[in-house]
């Protein structure tokens, strides 16, 4: 099973816009997985890039969210409050949030299915023993994202393949379940030894990963593949917003910090002015407060101001290379080391 994996290497899905078939494309091409992110899309838009990816032949994966449990209407509306200033900054009205947001679950395991995704993973929970052995069924290598042992013993009982295995370190959201417990202080190394000591599965270390060196250590440690994300997210093939790519390369960023401020669950991401001012009285709250804040986020990226924008990245990011994925990947790899 795990021989079937292309290589050591997995190009993360990156939902919000730099995951794109063209960089799935890329990453196939050097070697690695590459992920499409199905997450926040349509599902029409998710069975259109399924299909591209499927009529190349190439290996590729799908990444689904699973839905995360309503939140407390009151503690959005406080929040909603909280915003208000940013609202008149920005010139925008803050929506009445949808509280129960699935992101289409159903409908992207369904295309995931049909088509029969070589490997399709899961992010924000573990899902049910029924809906693995439905993609098993179907010819799909199910891995499920997991920051601790706990979750790991649930996914494996749910029947999963590979378990990714994230850090605290790790750019974007984060895939646990107790995101009130959640400080994100772990690291790959951390995290792998733990998971490795709950259960047998194979496991993929990913988390902060920005060097050749960090990457032979987790394969070292025991880990069958690492999969990177930040140090992607300057790739050609990237449809990583410009706002972003400028904030990575403008050196004005000293660090990366863990926050609900954006969308009520925890995501690392570059410390700007929003962070800052926000973090301590963000509630939980995944995806109202997603929705909460989107007007605020879409007139900050037309202004080109980032310092309201989420800009997800990993501890790493200050080694994120510009250029082709493929040459991204040669470096993550340590070809020519
Ligand atoms: C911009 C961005 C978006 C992300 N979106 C997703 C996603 O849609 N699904 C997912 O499972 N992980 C997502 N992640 C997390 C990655 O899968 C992975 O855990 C992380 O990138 C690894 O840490 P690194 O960024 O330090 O390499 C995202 C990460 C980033 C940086």
């Amino acid at each position: 099973m795990v021989a079937q994996l292309p290589g050591p290497l997995i190009v993360a899905p990156m939902a919000g816009g730099p995951s794109t078939t063209a960089l799935v494309r890329a990453a196939a091409s050097a070697g690695a997985l590459g992920f499409l992110a199905a997450g926040y899309k349509a599902p029409d838009a998710v069975a259109r890039e399924v299909g591209e990816l499927r009529r190349s032949g190439l290996a590729y994966g799908l990444n689904i969210f699973l839905p995360t449990a309503p939140a407390d209407p009151e503690r959005v509306e406080a929040y909603r409050r909280v915003l208000l200033p940013e609202a008149e900054r920005y010139g925008v009205e803050l929506p009445d949030p949808p509280l129960d947001d699935d992101d289409h679950f159903a409908a992207k395991v369904g295309i995931a299915v049909r088509a029969a995704v070589p490997w399709v993973s899961f992010t924000f929970g573990v899902p049910d023993a029924g809906v693995v052995s439905e993609l098993r069924g179907a010819g799909c290598r199910v891995l499920v994202t997991v920051t601790g042992a706990g979750e790991a013993r649930r996914a494996a009982a749910a029947g999963a393949d590979l378990l990714v295995v994230q850090a605290g370190s790790a750019g974007g959201h984060s895939a646990t379940t107790d995101p009130d417990g959640y400080d994100g202080s772990s690291t790959a190394p951390e995290s792998l030894r733990e998971v490795a000591s709950a259960v047998e599965l194979p496991l993929i270390a990913a988390g902060g990963t920005g060097t050749a060196a960090d990457v032979r250590a987790l394969l070292a440690a025991g880990a069958v593949a690492v999969q990177a994300g930040t140090a992607f997210l300057l790739a050609d093939e990237a449809g990583t917003r410009p706002a972003q790519r400028e904030a990575m390369l403008s050196g004005r960023y000293a660090g990366t910090a863990v926050t609900r401020a954006f969308t009520g669950r925890p995501a690392r991401g570059l410390r700007n002015r929003f962070i800052e001012a926000y973090s301590a009285r963000a509630p939980i709250g995944y995806p109202a407060v997603h929705h909460l804040t989107a007007p605020i986020r879409a007139a900050a990226a037309r202004q080109g101001d980032p310092e309201a924008l989420n800009l997800w990245a990993g501890t790493a990011f200050a080694e994120a290379r510009t250029g082709p994925a493929a040459a991204i990947a040669a470096r993550l790899s340590g070809a020519g080391d």
